[in-house]
């Protein structure tokens, strides 16, 4: 059985029928991309697997209980631990505090865990989240999904709009919480982010799964990749 699974899903904003019968599984442990270029449907994806935009129809299943129709509360305290695309942290709440106030009960990721893995937060415990440079930004939200002990981490363009070295620390962080063994979903338009870390990759087009498969295929197929991502992408790590 999948950790996740995602049947048939469509899903709409208003009138706009926005993904056209998405099918996707997640195994338990393992590390999947999905792909595409602006505006094909990831975030649409993501937010109908948490429950943000939840589909008009087909089904959501995690951990083998059907999710779609819950609120993204809901999905979260089943275990899915969400980083959206805009990384909003709590601009008044100390880097401390947003770890303290997120932190599950008996979490595995505690404080010293965290700033282990995160240094530059550790060096800023103190400083509010509204005066955290984008990266620092990017760090604590990781962080804040991280102490909830989620069994499925999803991760919405991780690298967006990092500088090139922030992008490099992010990559070697994400490496090191992937090691824990945990399971993660992430979308990028940055394929050479996303190789690096994933197994496995489906490709989005105008809300429909296109291709699917592993990223040893993905990186050897210019053609795949020339077709459905965009050409400037396409370089290897
Ligand atoms: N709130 C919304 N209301 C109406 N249409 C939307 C809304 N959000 C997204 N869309 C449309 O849905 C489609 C898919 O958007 P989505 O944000 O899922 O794409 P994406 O693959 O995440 O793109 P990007 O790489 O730019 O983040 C696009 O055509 C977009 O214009
Ligand atoms: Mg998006």
């Amino acid at each position: 059985m999948s950790l996740l699974e995602l049947e048939d899903v469509h899903t709409y904003y208003g009138q706009s029928h926005v993904l056209h019968g998405v099918s996707m599984d997640v195994e338990e442990g393992e590390i999947v991309a999905l792909l595409g270029r602006n505006g094909a449907g990831k975030t649409t994806t993501l937010r109908s697997i948490v429950g943000l935009t939840p589909p008009r129809s087909g089904s959501v299943t995690f951990h083998g209980e059907r999710i779609d129709g819950l609120a993204p509360f809901q999905t979260a305290r089943r275990g899915i631990g969400y980083v959206p695309e805009d990384r909003r942290v709590f601009p008044d709440l100390s880097v401390a505090d947003t770890l303290e106030v997120t932190m599950a009960r008996d979490s595995p990721w505690d404080h010293d865990r965290i700033y282990e893995l995160f240094p530059a937060l550790d060096e800023h415990s103190h400083r509010l989240g509204g005066q955290l440079s984008g990266g620092q930004q990017q760090m604590l939200t990781i962080a804040r999904a991280l102490v909830t002990d989620p069994d499925l981490l999803v991760l919405d363009e991780p690298s967006e709009g990092l500088a090139p070295n922030i992008v490099a620390d992010l990559r070697t962080l994400l490496k090191e919480v992937i090691e824990t063994g945990i399971t993660v979903l992430l979308t990028e338009q940055n394929t050479a982010f996303a190789f690096a870390l994933a197994e496995r990759a489906y490709l989005l087009s105008k809300g429909q799964v296109t291709w699917e498969g592993t990223v040893a295929e993905l990186r050897d197929s210019e053609e795949v990749i020339g077709q459905y991502l965009a050409v400037s992408d396409a370089g290897s790590p």
